[in-house]
């Protein structure tokens, strides 16, 4: 069933669990998550960021995010990821998507406050929740290189005022993950996810997934960090599983045969994470 993402993040919060944000790029990866939802029981959030959309258009991705919950015995959200102007926000809530991130997070403070305010007032119209971003998650996101911030962290009292001036949903925090390959491993900032959690009662969201240590995810997911997004990982399990099926086949020229080596690579590691995220004993 195709569902907006309010309610399981809401009690993704009351149960100390988080639900997964997998970034989905073609119609195996779709096919993939959804295999590993059902697999492990677990409601999951499809995903596409404004240059997947350029890829093949909102109205692709839909359909297929749609067939695929329409198939699953599990919740399926479709969300928008890191919406990039008010115009891609209101596209991908018209095209039918269920949950809308907007992603002011590089404009100043102010002017981040009104676009986000000005998505929110689209999308609650139409019960859509709004993910809003607040801070700076460091690497490459999407199109945009956004590693030239000075203080990289979210401020706890910046993000208590933006959550009540914009009405947003929930809220994408910078503790020190970022986007893309990291190059050493990454340390999160607790103190000040604790900090930002004491003051802002919205779900919170973990960007900047892939490569974090499990442990240090259980750790964010115990402080009420409740989405959490994976995107880089998926891109290489996916061509890992292609790259398999040439080497043992370099005359290959069916998709569907290659494509079966990527679903299962992206189906393998969208299983564990979505085990790690239910943050059961
Ligand atoms: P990664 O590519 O680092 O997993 O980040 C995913 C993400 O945060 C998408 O918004």
């Amino acid at each position: 069933m195709l569902v907006s993402s309010k309610e399981l993040l809401a009690d993704a919060l009351k149960n100390r669990y988080a639900i997964g944000a997998f970034n989905v790029e073609n119609m195996e990866m779709v096919i993939a998550v959804l295999y590993a939802a059902e697999e492990t029981k677990s409601p999951v959030i499809m995903q596409t960021t404004p240059g997947t959309i350029k890829y093949a258009g909102a109205d692709f991705y839909f359909a297929n995010i749609r067939a695929a919950a329409e198939r699953a015995n599990v919740p399926v959200v479709c969300h928008l990821d890191h919406g990039n102007s008010f115009e891609t926000a209101v596209l991908a809530f018209h095209t039918g998507y269920t949950s809308i991130m907007i992603d002011g997070s590089k404009l100043p403070f102010e002017e981040n406050i009104s676009l986000t305010k000005s998505v929110v007032e689209v999308c609650h119209a139409g019960n859509i929740p709004v993910e809003a971003e607040l801070g700076r998650v460091g690497g490459k996101e999407d199109d945009l290189d956004n590693t030239k911030g000075k203080n990289p962290f979210t401020d706890p009292k910046e993000a208590a005022e933006f959550v009540e001036r914009t009405g947003c949903d929930s809220l994408a925090v910078a503790v020190g993950t970022a986007h893309g390959v990291y190059k050493g491993v990454p340390q999160i900032n607790f103190e000040v996810l604790t900090k930002i959690r004491e003051l802002v009662k919205i779900p919170l969201v973990l960007h900047g997934t892939s490569g974090v240590p499990d442990e240090q995810v259980t750790k964010c997911i115990n402080l009420g960090m409740c989405k959490v997004n994976y995107a880089t990982d998926l891109r290489i399990a996916f061509t890992h599983g292609v790259k398999e099926y040439m080497k043992g086949s370099p005359e290959g020229f069916d998709p569907k045969k290659y494509g079966a080596y990527g679903i299962e690579e992206v189906k393998k590691y969208v299983l564990q994470k979505m085990i790690l995220l239910k943050n059961e004993e």
